[in-house]
């Protein structure tokens, strides 16, 4: 199975990404970093906590990260995902202990003790802890296999201000050091998550399995489309972050091409836009695999199909 990383801050579409990992036998979850962002660390770390619980996975290890981007104060964004990250369902305090050693600290110390290239990040959140981890170890950089992130948008603009998407805007000095990190890097924008719509049809059918954690997954669903179904008038709102899974699960469901990407970091107006060289105009370096399209029924089948694996 292909080690992961998973690096978030839960997030409903967060949990629906670690969920959708941990029930996939091709992919091996070695740690689950948190990270503040949807709200703050000191929730996060529990909702990382909270999920793995439900999914009955009480062995992976949890670490906190971060609770501020590199140079900026943090914004979060309830005003989304509800004052706990993870509104719309119940679920107990979580017994399971967080780990002690910071996130940060586990990301480079597990990516060195790994064989090179073995190791894949996907990132669902600011990349603070990624970017914290490259700039106090610049030797794990060659030893990651790839990282996969959630972020940034370029026909679809942004969802946090017009040119930006909430995760590159949180932290976009985080976001230039990973983007120039020299990384094998996938990243799954708004113009492919705005193109996952959690349809009544679709969240039914994720309710039709008919256990506790797809009950759960309904409440997160149907309080997650609430705010995006009135800002962009769709039926459901775009699941974002499982998109980072999916793609290292079934890439054939998504298209893309590798370009330059780089980020905005100075301007007032567009600071956390992802200025993307789709059309190659310019002789920069190409440093990311954009995607742009996705098979969208194709992604809930997979997602459905994995959720009913949860006993
Ligand atoms: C991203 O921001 C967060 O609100 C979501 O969890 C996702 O990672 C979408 O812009
Ligand atoms: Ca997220």
């Amino acid at each position: 199975a292909q080690k992961i990383i998973i690096d978030t801050d839960p997030g409903q579409d967060d949990a629906f990404a670690i969920l959708l990992a941990l029930a996939s036998p091709e992919l091996e979850v070695v740690g689950i970093t948190a990270v503040a962002g949807n709200v703050p660390l000191a929730l996060t770390e529990v909702n990382v906590r909270k999920i793995c619980e439900l999914a009955g996975r009480t062995d992976i290890p949890v670490f906190a990260g971060c609770d501020r981007p590199v140079q900026r104060p943090l914004r979060t964004a309830e005003h989304v995902h509800g004052a706990t990250g993870l509104d719309g369902a119940e679920l107990p305090d979580p017994v399971m202990k967080l780990q002690a050693q910071h996130g940060v600290d586990f990301i480079i110390e597990k990516v060195r003790s790994e064989r090179a290239g073995s190791v894949t990040l996907c990132t669902l959140g600011p990349l603070t802890n990624i970017a914290t981890a490259l700039t106090r170890a610049p030797d794990i950089a060659p030893r990651i296999r790839r990282i996969v992130a959630m972020g940034g948008g370029l026909f679809e603009g942004g969802n946090i201000t017009p040119a930006a998407e909430f995760n590159i805007w949180v932290d976009p000095e985080a976001a230039t050091i990973v983007m120039g990190a020299g990384i094998p890097l996938t990243i799954i924008p708004l113009d492919v998550t705005h193109k996952v719509l959690t349809t009544k049809e679709r969240i039914a059918a994720i309710r039709g399995i008919g256990t506790r954690l797809a009950e759960v997954s309904a409440g997160w669903l149907e309080f997650f489309e609430r705010f995006d179904e009135e800002k962009y008038g769709t039926d459901g709102g775009p699941l974002h972050d499982p998109n980072v899974i999916a793609w290292l699960l079934k890439p054939e469901l998504y298209d893309g091409r590798l370009c330059n990407v780089e980020i905005e970091t100075e301007s007032e107006l567009c600071v956390g836009m992802t200025v993307v060289d789709w059309w190659g105009v310019t002789a920069r370096e190409k440093n990311a695999t954009w995607i742009r399209d996705v098979d969208a029924d194709g992604f809930f089948a997979l997602l459905t199909e994995r959720l009913a694996k949860f006993g």
